[in-house]
């Protein structure tokens, strides 16, 4: 029954009462615990969970106790999900029973109490919420997103331009691009590299997620006394919390404050959703909060991101440099000299083959954002209490060698016809309920920036071999590549 009969989030709840009454009546049999390390009393797995490159770790623990297994962390247990199957068991098929987000303090902290879409629990107030962003950045998508994309690849292109050849870092001018993007989307703006509006948002959109990604912080929600020592990290988050918050709310004030307000915007159609909503008996379920939340969501969300990944795709192109000539090759042959269209993408195989093995290798938030059982579950057939905290890893789906083979090799090729790389067992944008709001966003963004990049530049090391990038990467909330730098070549033929 467990593995065969169950369709769908509906039958979930009915599987795991079933299983609580068939395990009552097996005394012996009891339900079958969940393997995982020893944990040390009070502190439990605490050293696991600090580990420097937690997605690896995580990944490794799972060749010792399988594609699940469940780790303690004072007094919250947490379930770690290791393959593309019993992720999507979790967060596709019983979605509505792992649909919500554990409830802590500092998550509180960053989330304005709960009010933003990535770490607000699931509630009425939450899907109320979701469906209205949604629909404000599918409207806003079908008008402008295209047209906003190539704008900001033509920018870029003309930022490489100007290096003429010299070594850069070209980190900071992805996240310019990418976050463009998302400011375009949102109020219709769009900012220089040297604006101190962009750079002011940048550097406390970055610090708070890796200060909140830092064991320092994570500790306090686990160990609860913690909370009464002094910890100048956690300062430092509530100073960088209240310092984006101000700079957001600036930047609704002058939004609503303009004469002739940009009709398509994102905070146009978020505004007139609240408007136009029905009052529930309490009032109105989304305020102004929302709003406000809304674009925090969507500049952390969509900035670190897709910058992260583009970081990711050139210094692997520059470990594989046969592999850029392939897809500048493709490009030029398909497209005849003309820029790429989003519709072009079936016709380019071996561009989205790069584009798929990047994400499979790098997903770039290798744990998701972890989830909370609203209710009693099971997954591969053992039984989650209500309040376990399931942990998405995505990494390890992506390297499952039974799935992947040589999993830790970058290799697009698999990809391609013949290849044998299951795309069905990629799940970068997670699944279900919590599925990426930015998913559609972001496959544009990665196919047109990467498209317009390896049409119009070589990409080659900045100068020996020795100065390859390093690939093992910095894990926090985003995993990112260590800073490098490369020579962007014009290519000669699209630029006489
Ligand atoms: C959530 C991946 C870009 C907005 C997520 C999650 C993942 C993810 C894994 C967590 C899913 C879960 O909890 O199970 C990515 C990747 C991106 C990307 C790989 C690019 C390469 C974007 C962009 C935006 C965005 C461009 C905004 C325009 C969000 C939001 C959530 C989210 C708002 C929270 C969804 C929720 O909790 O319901 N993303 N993302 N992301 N992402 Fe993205």
């Amino acid at each position: 029954y467990v593995q065969g009969n169950d369709k769908g989030s509906t039958s979930a709840g009915a599987e795991s009462r079933l299983l609580q009454y068939f395990y009552q009546f097996l005394p012996r049999s009891s339900p079958p615990s969940l393997p995982g390390p020893t944990s040390l009393f009070l502190v439990g797995n605490m050293m696991e969970l600090t580990h420097d490159h937690l997605p690896i770790h995580l990944t490794n623990l799972a060749q010792r106790y399988g594609s699940i297994y469940r780790l303690k962390c004072g007094n919250t247990t947490m379930v770690v999900l290791n393959s593309s199957e019993v992720i999507r068991e979790a967060l596709v098929k019983k979605w509505s029973d792992f649909a919500g987000r554990p409830i802590s303090y500092t998550g509180n902290i960053v989330s304005g109490g709960g009010h933003t879409i990535s770490l607000g629990d699931y509630n009425e107030e939450w899907r109320a919420h979701r469906r209205l962003v949604h629909s404000a950045l599918q409207r806003c998508c079908q008008k402008s997103l295209h047209s906003v994309i190539e704008r900001q690849a033509l920018k870029l292109r003309k930022v490489l331009m100007d290096y003429r050849g010299s070594a850069v870092d070209l980190s900071e001018d992805f996240t310019v691009a990418a976050s463009n993007v998302i400011t375009t989307l949102a109020f219709g703006e769009e900012y220089d590299k040297s604006s101190s509006e962009l750079q002011q948002l940048h550097s406390c959109l970055n610090e708070i997620v890796a200060l909140w990604g830092s064991s320092w912080i994570s500790a306090l929600d686990s160990f609860p006394l913690l909370r009464k020592l002094p910890n100048p990290v956690f300062d430092r988050l509530l100073k960088e919390v209240a310092r984006r918050d101000e700079i957001i709310r600036r930047h609704l004030n002058d939004y609503k404050s303009q004469e002739q307000r940009n009709e398509d915007a994102i905070t146009e159609s978020l505004l007139q959703g609240i408007e136009k909503q029905d009052n529930t008996e309490h009032g109105a379920l989304l305020t102004d909060v929302h709003v406000h939340m809304a674009t925090v969501d969507l500049l952390i969300g969509g900035t670190e991101t897709a910058a992260a990944w583009l970081n990711w795709t050139v210094a692997f192109l520059l470990h594989r440099p046969e592999v850029q000539t392939r897809v500048y090759e493709e490009l030029c042959t398909v497209l005849e000299g003309r820029y790429p269209k989003y519709s072009d993408r079936h016709r380019l195989p071996v561009l989205c083959s790069l584009i798929n093995e990047v994400l499979r290798l790098r997903p770039v938030a290798p744990l998701a954002v972890p989830h909370r059982a609203i209710r009693d579950s099971s997954i591969a057939g053992y039984f989650i209490p209500k309040n376990t905290v399931i942990i998405p890893n995505l990494f390890g789906a992506h390297h499952d060698p039974a799935v992947y083979p040589d999993p830790y090799s970058f290799k697009p090729e698999r990809f391609l016809k013949g290849g044998g790389g299951s795309t069905r067992a990629l799940i970068p944008f997670g699944g279900g309920a919590r599925l990426c709001l930015g998913e559609s966003v972001a496959k544009m963004e990665l196919f047109l920036f990467t498209a317009y990049l390896l049409r119009d530049f070589q990409f080659v090391p900045a100068e020996s071999k020795a100065s390859l990038p390093d690939l093992r990467g910095v894990a926090s909330v985003v995993l990112k590549v260590k800073s490098y730098e490369v020579v962007a070549r014009p290519r000669p033929v699209t630029n006489p």
